[in-house]
């Protein structure tokens, strides 16, 4: 596993965000300097239920739920070698499964360990299995020992620092390739400060490289990112929110204005038919409180990627861009009022 190694050292990393993190999203940060992208955490149940297929009209790969044809994982070659799944999971043998159905077409499979949400919770994932060491280290080992790709996990701190340092020496006895710590506890939230300083314990104490994340309150501009980096000691970075709001803040020349990177998101979006409720969902939370203004407000009575596209003054590129895919007879098309 040392040799996969490399691939997490002084990465900028745009970090898993559940239906932030999809194709249109993840192709935005790598233009705009991110170094690797984590998907959406994706279930494995989920994830099980689909089959792969070609998409030769997209140039895509697709992962497709059997149930209701929804695309539930969609990667193509300008994110290849750089994308990380990221599973939600509660059982190694799912995991495993769900790592060999996927292994070829990603750089590496990450697992989440850090979700408070209920739905997880509830279900045993994310930081459930923080404390259920065992099993999280039981995944992890099935899918090191199995899987021809790189096993990471990304998890939350423990109050208790010693607490925290000896399970991430446990992970790392599993064999995993990095490490992504967030440093809040599970019952914390953004407005808690981030334990920077348990961050850069924990990366002195480890040999493999560690992921800092949970900066993104004093993360407004690339610069921010280097001193994100040195106050955690950690050897690459993962965004969040500050790269949700505007994913040019991986740019080291400057950030772009937003109304420039919506343009190019929906350029994106339309690319690659990304379904019109993942693209106004993202949308609105790079907008944030413009969604007032005259212009998001009429963004908010869109239902269809050709009516986003007018607003952005996109009509003609939708326009030719979806006359091309129906002359390849795209099987799939999603723009459609439901
Ligand atoms: C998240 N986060 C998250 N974490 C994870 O491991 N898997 C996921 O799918 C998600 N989903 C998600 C969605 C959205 C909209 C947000 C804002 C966050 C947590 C995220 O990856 C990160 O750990 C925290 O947001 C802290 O980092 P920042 O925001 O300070 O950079």
């Amino acid at each position: 596993m040392t040799k996969y190694q490399d691939m997490y050292k002084g990465k900028n990393i745009l970090a898993p965000m559940v239906r932030i993190g999809t194709l249109p999203m993840r192709l935005l940060a790598l233009e705009n300097g991110a170094d690797l992208v984590y998907t959406e955490e994706l279930i494995d149940w989920k994830l099980l239920r689909s089959f792969r297929r070609e998409n030769p009209a997209l140039g895509t790969i697709d992962f497709v739920d059997r149930s209701d044809g929804t695309v539930i994982f969609r990667t193509c070659e300008r994110e290849r070698g750089r994308v990380i799944l990221q599973i939600g999971t509660c059982d190694p043998e799912r995991a495993f499964q769900v790592a060999r159905l996927i292994e070829n077409d990603v750089a590496g499979i990450d697992i989440n360990m850090g979700c408070p949400k209920e739905f997880s919770l509830k279900g045993g994932m994310g930081a459930a299995l923080l404390s259920k060491p065992e099993k999280a280290k039981d995944i992890l080992i099935k899918l090191v020992n199995g899987i021809r790709r790189p096993i990471t996990c990304k998890i939350r701190v423990f109050t208790d620092e010693d607490k925290t340092l000896e399970l991430c020496k446990e992970f790392e006895s599993c064999g995993i390739a990095a490490i992504a710590v967030h440093g809040r506890t599970k019952d914390e939230r953004q407005q808690h400060p981030n334990r920077n300083d348990l961050l850069k314990k924990i990366s002195r104490a480890l040999s493999i490289p560690v992921i800092a994340n949970g900066g993104s309150r004093e993360i407004e501009k690339f610069e921010d990112i280097a001193k994100f980096r040195k106050a955690s000691g950690c050897t690459s970075v993962m965004l969040a929110r500050s790269a949700e709001w505007n994913a040019s803040v991986f740019r080291k020349e400057g950030k772009l204005p937003l109304d420039y990177m919506i343009r190019s998101y929906l350029k994106l979006a339309i690319d690659y038919d990304n379904s019109p409720s993942n693209t106004k969902y993202c949308i609105q939370n790079m907008l944030r409180e413009l969604q007032e203004s005259e212009l998001g407000k009429k963004f908010l009575d869109t239902q269809t990627l050709s009516q986003m596209s007018e607003l952005w003054g996109l009509s003609e590129y939708y326009k030719e861009r979806s006359e091309k895919l129906s002359d390849c007879g795209l099987i799939g098309r999603r723009d459609v009022v439901p």
